[in-house]
């Protein structure tokens, strides 16, 4: 039994609740997608009217594959639950997330959403923060972001491809992935990043999860 063994199974878990004509967030990566082949069976089994807003086109097309209608988050006033993996999560249980480039159509499902459900692996959950905070910039701002994050005690990298190319996100923006060590005031530290010139979304997301759930091995988990 794997770690895929737990997501499969706490996907099923996770979308026990769900109604007929409910409106879901699809959050991008692994467990998302998990999610999503899940939710395509119960809709096939429950006849289920269910509109999919996808957080990017990796699970758009997971979507469509699985048979979920989809709809665009501006076409929408609210979402009944979205669903995600992250990249971390704290002891005050914020979520870093971003690690696939998403981060900035994930906050605003966040956002829209009456209920975020978080699901990921034991390794990602720690007391503090101590992974890169990745940082959605416009290109132009390239230079003064990097200043204004050295000045927050940052080192930043951009976010490159295999070969060496920068990794652009589906809104035409490229990513920072910035190392600020430990971190103990992640709230503080968001805000302050969200207040810098050409910084369209911080991975450090201040919407908190409803309900988080950390996949173990054996295909067990917990609900947090
Ligand atoms: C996408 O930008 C990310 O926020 C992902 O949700 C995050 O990286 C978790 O992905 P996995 O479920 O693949 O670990």
């Amino acid at each position: 039994m794997s770690y895929d063994d737990a997501i499969k199974a706490l996907s099923n878990d996770a979308l026990k609740d769900v109604k007929d004509y409910s409106v879901i967030g699809l959050g991008s990566g692994r467990a998302a997608t998990a999610l999503v082949k899940s939710l395509s069976k119960l809709m096939e089994v429950k006849e289920f009217h269910i509109v999919g807003i996808p957080t990017s086109l990796q699970i758009k097309l997971i979507a469509e594959e699985g048979g979920i209608p989809i709809v665009e988050a501006d076409q929408v006033d609210h979402i009944d639950v979205v669903f995600d993996g992250a990249d971390q999560i704290d002891s005050q249980k914020y979520v870093i997330k971003g690690g696939g480039g998403a981060l900035l159509r994930e906050n605003i499902l966040f956002s829209l959403a009456k209920k975020v459900v978080v699901m990921a692996d034991k390794t990602k959950f720690v007391k503090n923060f101590t992974r890169t905070v990745p940082i959605e910039i416009h290109p132009l701002a390239r230079t003064s972001v990097d200043n204004h994050i050295q000045k927050l005690g940052g080192k930043v990298e951009i976010r490159t491809l295999d070969r060496g190319y920068p990794f652009f996100t589906e809104n035409g923006n490229i990513v920072l992935d910035c190392d600020f060590g430990t971190i103990k005031n992640p709230k503080i530290l968001s805000q302050k990043i969200k207040q810098i010139p050409g910084v369209l979304e911080c991975g450090i997301f201040l919407r908190k999860p409803d309900i988080i759930y950390k996949a173990k091995t054996g295909g067990k988990f917990d609900i947090i």
